[in-house]
């Protein structure tokens, strides 16, 4: 009763606050909010709001990622980023389709073994922790070059309320301040002077960011410019140095966003627009999707012993050829088409059967694990023209490498960790890496960054992408089969439980506590290892579905702070 009374004052709330827009509060666990124009999904709700005001004042999807992107830096900074990077899936009102590619690159003087100490082995800690770790951060280039193709608003209007919000500051949530107190060691460790962060910040109270506003207004005056040659990179490039990194002015001035084609594939009625390489994500997506599409998953049922099997089955042998194959496009030849051809696949799911478990030591590519870290952040646009957008951004691990550049007010990235720095032996976080994906000067990392649209009979259905590692792609997988097979609303198929296999360490692992114990067992004794206590998030979803009647309806993940916004 308290829950209804509550509700129906935030409604009265909002209907006195905005009186000409009809909002829909979201049922908590069947519906999302529902929309009749244009929406925004992301992590924090302060970040929404701009994407979404910027809509509303005219702007379209793309002018709205600039300031989601860089408002996402602003309100969380656990992921969120000027010192990182990421990657664009758009579809535009008349359905053409592409891809950005703003992903970090290697130092120009990195080496392939500028991990290993001098007896080949692997020194810890410096691929992940500190100046070393960094690659050199491609957001500004990426938001400059979407703006530059496809933006509409000037730019002072999409970066001035992100500017206002730096300088007003942003509340601390529960879970931030779990965060910032649980991170305090690694900031001592990698950082000379104390930061920002180094503070017993509690929820509620208001963390401003004066020094983050001073780089972003000398960003909006100047251009993109101002963060790879001006003075913010001089500033940053003396930064790294004093810090014991390799980054020059050089690496800054070379870099460039890449425009990029995106996979696309086909599943039953609806085509798959996923990020191509040097993002694993869509190449992954397509062999998992085309190897499940064959049996009926429906019929078996959501979660039910037979679709976690095949969907297990496929995601073994996809992640088995995944790091062998992948790595930068511009450094290594990709067999893209071939991995995700029909022929291909059909002889890849050839030896599955539902009486018993394939073992992973029978999988080829045998001799790559993938392992990584969770703290990555997604968001989803769809604007009142019919553009979408899906976008996925980070800075690796949780704050990066944890160094902070207070001169400027950004965290740093450790992307340099998602190299294999020693083919065959593992990083902090597990990961084995192949040679496609060696270290070497300006070569791009390789990722599982899946931002994902999907069609449905050649019409705009879902954007939908999300943190988590290597879970990134298996929880877009579930989150449209979701929909698609299950017949889920947006915010169900976000909030239903999710599980993952990634071929090694061969294990499934559930979300605790959320499956049917009798599913679990039957699996078990179909000879699956199971893992139901190392994995307490898998992934945190952000999608947008378009209904029948064409409104917007969000999916936000209710696994962290985020937020559907919309008109
Ligand atoms: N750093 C995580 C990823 O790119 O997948």
């Amino acid at each position: 009763m308290k829950k209804l009374i509550f509700l129906c004052a935030l409604l009265l709330l909002q209907t006195a606050c905005k009186q000409e827009k009809p909002i829909v509060l979201a049922d908590e666990n069947k519906r999302g909010l529902i929309v009749e124009n244009a929406m925004v999904v992301t992590a924090r709700e302060e970040a929404s709001k701009i994407g979404s005001a910027i809509l509303e004042q005219g702007g379209n999807a793309f002018d709205a990622m600039v300031g989601t992107e860089l408002a996402l830096a602003v309100a969380y900074p656990y992921a969120g980023n000027l010192g990182g990077g990421g990657f664009m899936v758009y579809r535009n009102t008349i359905g053409a389709i592409g891809g950005l590619d703003y992903r970090e690159k290697a130092p120009l003087a990195s080496t392939k073994d500028m991990y290993l100490d001098e007896n080949g082995d692997f020194i810890p800690n410096k691929s992940t922790l500190g100046a070393m770790a960094v690659g050199i951060p491609g957001t500004i280039a990426g938001v400059f070059a979407v703006h530059k193709k496809f933006g509409t608003l000037p730019i002072e209007t999409i970066l001035q309320p992100v500017i206002d919000l730096a300088k007003r500051g942003v509340v601390v949530t529960y879970k931030q301040e779990e965060r910032i107190a649980k991170y305090q060691p690694a900031f001592l460790k990698a950082n000379k002077d104390s930061i920002i962060f180094n503070k017993n910040w509690k929820a509620n109270d208001t963390i401003k960011y004066p020094v983050l506003a001073n780089t972003l207004e000398r960003i909006m005056a100047n251009g993109r410019d101002e963060f790879y040659k001006g003075e913010t990179a001089e500033r940053l490039v003396r930064f790294m140095k004093d810090n014991g990194g390799i980054m020059t002015i050089d690496d800054l001035s070379k870099y460039e966003a890449q425009w990029r084609t995106p996979v696309v594939f086909e599943y039953d009625d609806l085509r798959v627009i996923s990020m191509s390489p040097p993002s694993s994500g869509g190449v992954c997506l397509a062999q998992i999707m085309k190897m499940i599409e064959p049996y009926d998953l429906s019929q078996y049922g959501h979660n039910a012993t037979k679709t976690i099997q095949v969907i297990t089955e496929a995601e073994r042998r996809a992640y088995a050829d995944r790091s062998f194959y992948l790595g930068d496009p511009d450094f290594v030849d990709i067999p893209g088409d071939k991995l995700i051809s029909d022929s291909y696949l059909e002889g890849r799911m050839s030896n599955f059967s539902f009486e018993k478990a394939t073992r992973s030591s029978d999988v080829s590519h045998g001799e790559v694990q993938i392992v990584e870290s969770n703290e990555t952040t997604h968001y989803s646009i769809i604007d009142q023209f019919g553009n979408a957008i899906s976008v996925t951004t980070t800075l690796n691990g949780a704050y990066g490498s944890k160094l902070y550049c207070s001169d400027l007010g950004f965290f740093l990235n450790n992307e340099m960790d998602d190299f294999s720095s020693k083919p065959g032996v593992p990083n902090m976080f597990g990961l084995i890496g192949a040679e496609a994906n060696s270290i070497a000067p300006e070569k791009r990392m390789l990722s599982s960054m899946t931002p994902t649209i999907v069609e449905k009979n050649g019409e705009l259905l879902m954007s939908v992408g999300t943190p988590g590692g290597s879970t990134i792609i298996t929880s877009v997988l579930q989150t449209i089969l979701n929909v698609h097979e299950f017949n889920m609303t947006m915010q169900e198929a976000v909030n239903a439980p999710r599980f993952h296999h990634q071929w090694l360490p061969d294990l499934v692992m559930f979300e605790p506590n959320s499956f049917d114990r009798k599913v679990i067992n039957s699996l078990q004794q179909l000879g699956y290892q199971t893992n139901e206590e190392n994995s307490p998030v898998i992934g945190k979803v952000d999608g947008i579905l378009v209904l029948k009647d064409g409104k917007l309806e969000g999916g936000a993940d209710r696994r962290g702070d985020d937020t559907a916004i919309g008109f």
